[in-house]
């Protein structure tokens, strides 16, 4: 599945893609020296062991190892597997991949399913919209407007309305055998026992979810009447994935790219009605709680994250766990905030009654983190109780030291060292639970010199070296450890002219050799700039001089015991000229 993208494309936008650029529009990072440094944001960390090399085009960390090209950075950082990574870049070059197809008849090929699969779901899209344009005396039109939304938003968000109807949908479109597999795979078809197939949605609003592109992945379903389950939704499918996704990202960042802050509302509707009242910074989770995922990405867009709950019983329970999941992204600079809203109100009810103004007064009085989290914790706590002080504190601390973010810690530990009577940090401190360190690094054991590896280290590290390299051909006559890999580099190199480090590493993803290369293109080998080359060509001749030698001892006794043939005695008269020289 890897490899059916072509190899050259990925080349092409590892080139295009500049990973300081890259990597620092996500991340802060500082120019020292030649190398850029910033904190690992694949372990918690307080001064910058997280290094991009931009002639490298390479990242590693001293800290935890994290290492790669911009591709690895988009994997591990976006949690994107490797063809959704490779589509990232090709849609922030305008690329159309479906171009570089390396076999047309190929219909395995990963990113060619998917493509297929978004293109499904707008077909599908239009089909339900259609419903909603054409006949405004439709029920689900009427239901809509009536709840307050307006023609132009419906329009904006492309809700429309599955009858109520068992084969709506192949009644629509053509179905074939490649096409109904893909109406099943991508959840809008369902296939009973005995391979009948029947519509998912029936008689319910559809509203498209679209991805961080822009390309509906998924939808979501309301009931028009009062059955239970209100929603469903699509299934999980190789484009829809509710635990990454948030409905109204995409229209929220074609406003802002870079939002100060984010309100986290629970419904569809929530988000529609509040960009229908030009509240554009509004998204959604599809039908299930926030997850961790969700909140590294909302982290990713902006510093301040304000939930949005009903004020009930419920609405306090669900916004607790979320304050739960989000402590171990609260670094430094980030923040997150709670609005409750009154019981049984949600954004789409109050803001009607409200309007805009009251609505973001509630959201500018959002309650700090600080204040929910020892509300909640305090809630039946008698702190004239010894008993209770020791319980509030054991419930506190595991949950305070989950928070990266040393001012937020330091700043819980006093207001709790305050309502425990133990004003001072320190005499708290040592109540605390021992920090767990961050795990030393097993993998970054120090390399041990040699020559080898220093020559493919040098090589790795300043590809264009190869352009100094003499005939390999001699080389491949013996046998010295590490010299297979050399040759093989210098081959992949001579074949990859322009080649920079993270782009020659791509090669090799998925090999037994990458893991060496990696610690080798990473190594500190303190070798300056203008030595680099004079080194190189030291330790190669050095190399090829011992396997001259070698060789020449070799033809030298074969020649005594059973004499040698033409070629041999050529390659021994050429070795002793060669060896005269030096
Ligand atoms: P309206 O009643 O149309 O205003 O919707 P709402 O958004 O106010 O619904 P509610 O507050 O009940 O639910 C919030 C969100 O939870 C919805 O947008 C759905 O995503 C999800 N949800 C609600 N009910 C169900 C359900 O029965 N099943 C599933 N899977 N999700 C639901
Ligand atoms: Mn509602």
């Amino acid at each position: 599945m890897i490899n059916k993208i072509p190899q050259h494309l990925i080349s092409e936008l590892l080139e295009k893609t500049d990973i300081i650029n890259f990597i620092s529009s996500r991340i802060s990072v500082k120019k020292k020296g030649k190398n850029y440094y910033a904190l690992c944001p694949f372990h918690q960390e307080k001064t910058p062991s997280f290094i991009v090399n931009q002639k490298k085009q390479f990242y590693y960390c001293f800290g935890c190892n994290a290492h790669g090209n911009v591709i690895d950075f988009l994997m591990n950082y976006e949690h994107l597997n490797f063809v959704e990574s490779i589509e990232t870049l090709s849609i922030l070059h305008k690329y159309n991949i479906l171009y570089y197809k390396t076999n047309p008849t190929n219909t395995n090929n990963a990113y060619e399913k998917r493509n297929k699969l978004f293109s499904l779901m707008k077909t599908i899209t239009d089909i339900y919209k259609q419903n909603i344009t054409t006949n405004k005396n439709n029920e689900a039109y009427i239901y809509l407007i009536n709840r307050g939304l307006n023609p132009q938003i419906i329009n904006e968000f492309s809700i429309g309305f599955a009858p109520k109807e068992w084969n709506y949908i192949s009644k629509n479109i053509t179905i074939n055998k490649t096409n109904q597999q893909e109406l099943i795979d991508s959840g809008i078809l369902i296939e009973n026992n005995q391979g009948y197939t029947y519509d998912r949605f029936r008689n319910r609003i559809i509203f498209p979810i679209k991805d961080n592109f822009g390309r509906i992945s998924g939808f979501g379903a309301r009931n028009l009447n009062n059955n239970k389950p209100k929603y469903i939704n699509s299934p999980e499918t190789s484009i829809f994935h509710k635990s990454k996704q948030l409905y109204g990202f995409y229209e929220m960042k074609k406003k802002y790219s870079r939002p100060n802050k984010l309100l986290i509302v629970e419904g569809y509707i929530d988000v529609i009605t509040l960009v229908q009242f030009n509240i554009f910074y509004a998204v959604a989770s599809l039908g299930t709680s926030i997850t961790s995922e969700h909140i590294q990405l909302l982290f990713r867009t902006t510093n301040n994250i304000i939930y949005c709950y009903d004020g009930d019983q419920s609405g306090t329970k669900a916004a607790w766990r979320t304050l739960k999941i989000s402590l171990p992204y609260i670094t430094d600079g980030k923040s997150i905030k709670f609005v409750f809203l009154p019981h049984n109100e949600d954004p789409d009810t109050i803001i009607r009654q409200e309007g805009k103004i009251a609505f973001e007064n509630r959201i500018n009085q959002a309650t700090d983190l600080s204040i929910f989290f020892f509300k909640k914790l305090l809630h039946n706590i008698d702190l004239s109780s010894i008993e209770d002080r020791s319980y509030l504190s054991a419930k506190a601390i595991p949950l305070i030291n989950l928070i990266p973010g040393e001012t937020m810690r330091i700043y819980l530990k006093q207001i709790l060292g305050n309502k425990l009577g133990i004003p001072d940090i320190n005499q708290l401190e040592t109540l605390f639970f021992k920090y767990k360190k961050i795990k030393e690094n097993k993998n970054i054991t120090p390399i041990k010199q040699t020559k080898m590896r220093i020559l493919i280290a040098l090589l790795i590290q300043n590809p264009h070296l190869v352009a100094v390299i003499p005939s390999i051909k001699i080389l491949k006559k013996v046998q010295v450890k590490g010299l297979t890999l050399f040759i093989q580099l210098v081959e992949t190199c001579i074949k990859h002219k322009t080649l920079n480090t993270g782009q020659i590493l791509e090669l090799y993803r998925n090999t037994h050799e990458l893991t060496i290369l990696v610690k080798l293109a990473t190594w500190d080998h303190m070798i300056t700039d203008n030595q680099v080359k004079n080194v190189f060509l030291d330790i190669l001749t050095n190399i090829y001089n011992s396997i001259l030698e070698t060789r020449h001892n070799f033809l030298i006794n074969k020649e005594r015991k059973i004499g040698l043939n033409n070629n041999e005695k050529y390659e021994l008269w050429s070795i002793n000229k060669k060896l005269a020289k030096t």
